[in-house]
């Protein structure tokens, strides 16, 4: 399987959102990131509902929304109606995080976990077999542009071999500090889905950045 390119759009030019929504469309990109925060859970707080709502009418792929919030499950409805496609919630949020999963699948979602960097991937044993994703956090949620924690590689390989040893169809996703120098290792540990921020919307040329993101997978 190639690897899915997630651009976020929580670095996107919000005076031009419609303007980053396009070139998304006609790039390499799988997924539309879409990092929600509430300034509960992370310190930062950046949009919800109508910023989504307004993103799906345009976009023509998949939009992945990462939770970064305190009980998420009182909204799960109301991001799907927002047009949530893939929903992740966090494991440090969760206190019924079994029943959450298949409370967002009940909805016609595909279900993920978001763990933090000191959340040990070996938590997951119970549930991956219900998890269509897990969102790998290789910063501290909350902002874009940090840098990737290097313990995060070791964390892929364990999860990777989880999921082979429990024979889970489970897609590994990693969010935070992702860039052109260190995605290749990224990848040969094992991940499925590269979240790049900065890395896009930063550079001289987002389309041809996201191309050389993907190219890293084939
Ligand atoms: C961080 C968010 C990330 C962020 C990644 O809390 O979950 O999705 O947008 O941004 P970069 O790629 O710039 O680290
Ligand atoms: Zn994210």
């Amino acid at each position: 399987m190639s690897v899915i390119i997630a651009p976020s759009v929580l670095s996107a030019d919000f005076l031009n959102l419609g303007r980053d929504v396009e070139m998304i469309n006609n790039s390499a990109a799988g997924w539309f990131h879409v990092d929600v925060m509430d300034g509960r859970f992370v310190p930062n707080i950046s949009f919800g509902m109508p910023i989504i709502k307004a993103i799906k009418k345009q976009a023509s792929k998949p939009l992945d929304v990462h939770l970064m919030i305190v009980e998420p499950e009182r909204y799960f409805e109301d991001f799907k109606n927002a047009g949530a496609d893939i929903l992740s919630i966090h494991y440090e949020a969760s206190t019924h995080l079994h029943r959450s999963l298949q409370a967002i699948k009940a909805l016609g979602m595909k279900a993920g976990i978001a763990i933090n960097p000191h959340t040990p991937v070996s938590l997951l044993a119970d549930v991956i077999n219900d998890t269509d994703v897990v969102c790998m956090m290789s910063v501290n949620p909350g902002f874009g542009g940090q840098s990737f924690i290097p313990n995060t590689l070791n964390k892929i390989k364990a999860l990777k071999q989880m999921i082979v040893e429990k024979g889970a169809t489970t897609l590994i996703e990693i969010d935070g500090g992702v860039t052109l120098d260190n995605a290749g290792s990224i990848l040969a540990a094992g991940a499925d889905v590269l979240v790049a921020g900065n890395t896009v919307f930063s550079s001289s040329d987002p389309t041809a950045t996201i191309a050389a993101l993907r190219a890293l997978g084939k």
